[in-house]
């Protein structure tokens, strides 16, 4: 998607460059009608539990947590429950996750992730608060 947009992006400025004040006119008008079509693929994508649980697996969350069932950890619709309208958590939750800690679903504390790096953690731990309730 990223690169489709890109190439109306170089079409427009290579149009714009040599072309006359109509071509722009056109270009533009196709660059602004593929914005809202890139915009709701990935939206989807992004709320996607069995892309989003591929993810997680890949890095070794799913060893104590699932989306659905609760394991040695909450569930990840647990969580997005509990803090979905906390945008301002994703920090504290990345932190957490990499120096690991307990207290706030029972005796169970998270393991240390030190190895992982929270640009990885912010994008996965926003998508686990967008998962929609069941
Ligand atoms: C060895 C087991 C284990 C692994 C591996 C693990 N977790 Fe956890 N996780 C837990 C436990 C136990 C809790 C509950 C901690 C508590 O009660 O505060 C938890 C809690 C959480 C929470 C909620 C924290 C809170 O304060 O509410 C998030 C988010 C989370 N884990 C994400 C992850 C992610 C992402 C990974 C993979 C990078 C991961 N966990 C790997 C055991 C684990």
């Amino acid at each position: 998607m990223k690169l489709r947009l890109s190439l109306a992006i170089l079409v427009a400025l290579s149009l714009t460059g040599c072309g006359s004040e109509s071509n722009s006119a056109v270009v533009t008008e196709a660059a602004v009608e593929a914005v809202p079509e890139v915009a709701v693929v990935e939206a989807a994508i992004e709320v996607n539990p069995e892309v989003l649980a591929a993810d997680l697996k890949s890095l070794g969350c799913y060893a104590c947590h699932a989306i659905e069932k609760k394991r040695v950890g909450p569930s990840y619709r647990a969580v997005a429950q509990r803090y979905r309208d906390q945008s301002d958590v994703v920090p504290l939750l990345v932190a957490k996750v990499i120096n690991g800690g307990g207290g706030v679903w029972g005796p169970i504390p998270m393991v240390t992730h030190p190895h992982l790096k929270s640009e990885q953690l912010t994008p996965l731990i926003e998508r686990i608060l967008q998962l929609p309730a069941e």
